[in-house]
């Protein structure tokens, strides 16, 4: 019986994520965010209603589990504090609960300022980032030039520290980028008041991790963005400043690959992404609107709609393998429901070997198999002897393809609406 299981998407993020967090946080005594920041967006549907979560552990809705955010994760103090409140405005017991390592890089206005100066300075050749300065402040962890949340709760370490970096800053904003500075007064006081804030909510998350393993408690790992937006994995230079796939959750909560039991690879029955990059199944026609329209395909942080195609078996397969993916959870295959035929690329045309970066993405041309599409309705089911024939048929084929096996099928957007094979956590 696993105790230890990790989320990961396996796509280009949104993924459907959120509600399978939600639904296995349910059995887990701890979630873990271990990468990214608020430039996720985690929507869960709960009793109707709508909770989109961008850093805080989406387990925070249940009584149970201890949310955690590890090392790995940058934080904006603003935006963390500004989602508590909201949720503590919905009733919601938060601050008891959350626990943070002291080691998160602070986002900084001056990281936001960059990112923002940054994508104008690129022009057409925009990667489409969120805004919310997740490139920059990585920049500045890798160049040890970062602040941490332990050092905001110090004011004579902060007030030292951010100077230096402050000054960096704004030597880049204005003198390379032609933009306004950011007023280091003002970055400075906040900085303090916020870490005020936030200071009884540090821990060590490594060490309760540890303690919580030995305990035999289950853990419940929450992957942000997806696979293909890694920094090191993904489409390059088209991709999001953290390690997205499994490495991340060892750097980032500080624990073993020994410590994990079982890996759920989240992928939609088709491919969506927000922001520009490569994305080879991409359909600019009929099929691809209808599938937006029917799958809401909106990004859940910044509202831009999403672009849509076909499956990526191609592409799957190799998150499967980075990944070492236990089983997959295919979500909104309902999207699908209706159409004559359903295709799956299965082959990239143009290039010997997985690509490595946009030029060779770019000469990608996707080889396509047609498999038969389905009439019946597939939204809500709970059974899978319910599901038509030729879904069935999508889903086997898609396993042999991408070398993983269905464990669960997302069949709608309410906590109840899942068709589960194989349960991570009580499964053999
Ligand atoms: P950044 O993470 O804001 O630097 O953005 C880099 C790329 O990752 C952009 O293409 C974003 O659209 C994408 N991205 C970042 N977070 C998410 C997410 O949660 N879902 C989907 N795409 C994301």
């Amino acid at each position: 019986m696993a105790r230890s299981v990790v989320i990961l998407g396996t796509q280009w993020g949104d993924e459907g994520k959120g509600k399978i967090v939600d639904l296995l946080a349910h059995e887990a005594d701890a979630v873990v965010r271990f990468q990214g920041g608020h430039n996720a967006g985690h929507t869960l549907l709960v009793d109707d209603r709508k909770t989109v979560l961008h850093l805080i552990p989406s387990g925070i809705l249940t009584d149970r589990a201890r949310c955690l955010i590890g090392n790995g994760v940058v934080i904006s103090p603003q935006a963390l504090i500004t989602e508590i409140e909201g949720l503590e405005k919905a009733g919601i017991e938060v601050r008891g609960k959350l626990g943070l390592s002291g080691a998160c890089p602070v986002i900084l206005g001056s990281h936001v300022a960059l990112d923002q100066a940054r994508e104008r300075r690129r022009g057409k050749k925009a990667i489409g980032t969120t805004g919310r300065g997740i490139g920059p402040v990585y920049e500045d962890k890798a160049s040890r030039l970062g602040i941490r949340i332990a050092d905001l709760v110090d004011p004579a370490r902060v007030e030292d520290k951010l100077g230096a970096v402050l000054d960096y800053h704004n030597f880049l904003l204005t003198e390379y980028y032609a933009s306004d500075p950011v007023d280091a007064h003002r970055v400075a006081e906040d900085a303090a008041r916020l870490g005020a804030e936030l200071k009884p909510m540090l821990c060590d998350v490594t060490e309760e991790l540890h303690r919580l393993r030995a305990r035999g408690g289950a853990i419940l790992f929450e992957g942000a963005q997806g696979s293909l937006l890694d920094i090191d994995h993904g489409t390059y230079p088209f991709v999001t400043s953290s390690n997205t796939t499994i490495g991340g959750v060892m750097t980032g909560a500080g624990v073993s690959p020994a410590d994990i039991d079982y890996v759920l690879g989240i992928t939609k029955a088709y491919t969506t992404r927000v922001g520009s990059g490569p994305l080879p199944t991409e359909l600019d026609d009929e099929i691809g609107r209808r599938i937006a329209e029917r799958g809401v395909e909106f990004g859940a942080t910044t509202g831009r709609p999403r672009r849509c195609g076909w499956i990526d078996a191609v592409a799957l397969r190799r998150m499967v393998q980075v990944n070492g993916i236990t089983g997959l959870c295919v979500t909104k295959l309902d999207v699908l429901d209706g159409l004559d035929e359903v295709r799956i690329c299965t082959a990239y045309e143009g290039v010997d070997t997985f690509p490595l970066g946009a030029e060779d993405w770019a000469r990608v041309e996707p080889v396509y198999e047609s498999v038969s599409g389905w009439q019946g309705d597939t939204r809500g089911i709970t059974d899978a002897a319910r599901l038509p024939g030729a879904a069935r048929a999508y889903l086997e084929r898609l396993e042999t393809l991408v070398g993983a096996p269905v464990h669960m099928l997302s069949t709608g957007p309410e906590r109840e609406a899942n068709v589960m094979i194989r349960h991570p956590y009580h499964g053999d």
